[in-house]
């Protein structure tokens, strides 16, 4: 396998470089990956504020409730919530098996929200989507139609780029992803995201990033982006050096811990990588978040919705079950805080029980 391509090697191995998106320079070239439920516009800001994602990307967006809302002339989904205003550069991801539907959208997003890419989603694997709506990793099984949705959308968006996100297949049966990388990048994508599981995979086992790696050689020029299992700088850093991607997408690793990726952005240079915050800085990190997502959701929405982004933040730290337990039963912003204050890991809790920490890791809220 060469390991080299689309990267520059020095002495201490491959050298970052920029990944090329269409007209766009995403560097660092380490992804925010798109997560429904949780990379809305108040979790991208706090990833923004520590720096290390050379592109975010918005919560899956369904393009044919996008056109119902406008043709019931109610108010644009959600998800899309003020991402106009947002800096770029920022990926907006769609989902749906209709080319038309796609495309309208596609124009919409382009013209009116300026998103800096169009991102395709060929991933998801949830029956509501797959099932239901044949749309998300269901549309592996049909490369033509992936064709058609790709390169009707690189049409009406461009010079706009248009990326897609996929698994390696829908089982493992039926892993097709040399042939759908090439279809994507034959329909004119700018990029491709792999994550390395299948859709019947879902989460379980590990990302198989040596199938990534199989990828580029059979295609052209598209960029490549691996997708799977990154939980530290040092594996970002790893998957970037030897499974030849031009770039590294971080999910689930990052809920709790935004400033994953100017860690990773340090490991990928060479450079020390910054140190973990404190936990008391992790504390106010989070109660900013929460800040945020009241602004934007209102209190009782906001305190709702960041029960599980708190519980990512505990998670891995001594006595994080204890304050699960307490924070998803809060219902106002009082109980929050006063949840937050009594029951947030501490440093001294840290210092006293390093070793007890096997049986805090799952946090059932992340996914
Ligand atoms: C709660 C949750 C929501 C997700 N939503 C999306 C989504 O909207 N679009 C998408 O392409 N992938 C979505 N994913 C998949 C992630 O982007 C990513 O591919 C996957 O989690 C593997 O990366 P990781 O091991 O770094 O978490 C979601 C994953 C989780 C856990």
């Amino acid at each position: 396998m060469d390991t080299s391509l689309g990267s520059t090697s020095s002495g201490n191995g491959k050298v970052p470089v920029p990944i090329r998106i269409g007209p766009m320079q995403v560097y660092p070239p380490i992804l925010q990956a798109p997560m429904a439920g949780y990379t809305n516009f108040a979790y991208r800001q706090v990833v923004r504020e520590f720096g290390g994602a050379g592109l975010q990307a918005t919560e899956m967006v369904n393009a044919r409730g996008f056109v119902w809302l406008d043709e019931h002339d109610c108010e644009h989904p959600d998800r899309l919530w003020g991402i106009k205003e947002e800096p770029r550069p920022l990926a907006v991801q769609i989902w749906d098996n209709d080319p038309e539907t796609m495309a309208k959208v596609g124009r919409r997003l382009v013209d009116e929200y300026q998103v800096s890419v169009v991102d395709i989603n060929f991933g998801c694997p949830v029956k509501q989507v797959t099932e239901k709506a044949h749309s998300g990793s269901y549309l592996l099984r049909d490369p033509d139609r992936m064709y058609a949705i790709i390169s009707r959308l690189v049409e009406v968006c461009a010079p706009t780029p248009v990326t897609a996100k996929m698994r390696l297949g829908c089982t493992r049966d039926t892993m097709n992803y040399i042939q759908v990388a090439q279809t994507v990048e034959k329909a004119g994508a700018a990029a491709l995201t792999v994550h390395g599981r299948t859709a019947e995979d879902f989460f379980k086992g590990s990302a198989d990033w040596n199938r990534i790696a199989e990828i580029k050689q059979h295609l052209d020029h598209m960029p490549i982006i691996g997708n799977g299992d990154m939980q530290t700088p040092e594996q970002v850093r790893h998957a970037y050096q030897h499974y030849n991607v031009d770039g590294v997408m971080i999910a689930r690793a990052a809920l709790g811990k935004p400033w994953l990726f100017a860690q990773s952005a340090a490991a990928l240079e060479g450079r020390p990588i910054p140190p973990d915050p404190s936990i008391e800085e992790q504390r106010q990190i989070m109660l900013h978040h929460y800040e945020l997502v009241v602004e934007r959701f209102g209190i009782h929405r906001g305190t709702m919705l960041m029960r599980k982004f708190a519980c990512c933040y505990a998670q891995n730290k001594p006595g994080a079950r204890h304050f699960r337990a307490h924070i998803s039963r809060v219902e106002t912003q009082s109980e929050f805080y006063e949840v937050v204050e009594k029951f947030f890991p501490t440093e001294l809790e840290a210092d006293q029980s390093s070793t007890a920490l096997a049986d805090e890791r799952a946090c059932e809220s992340c996914g």
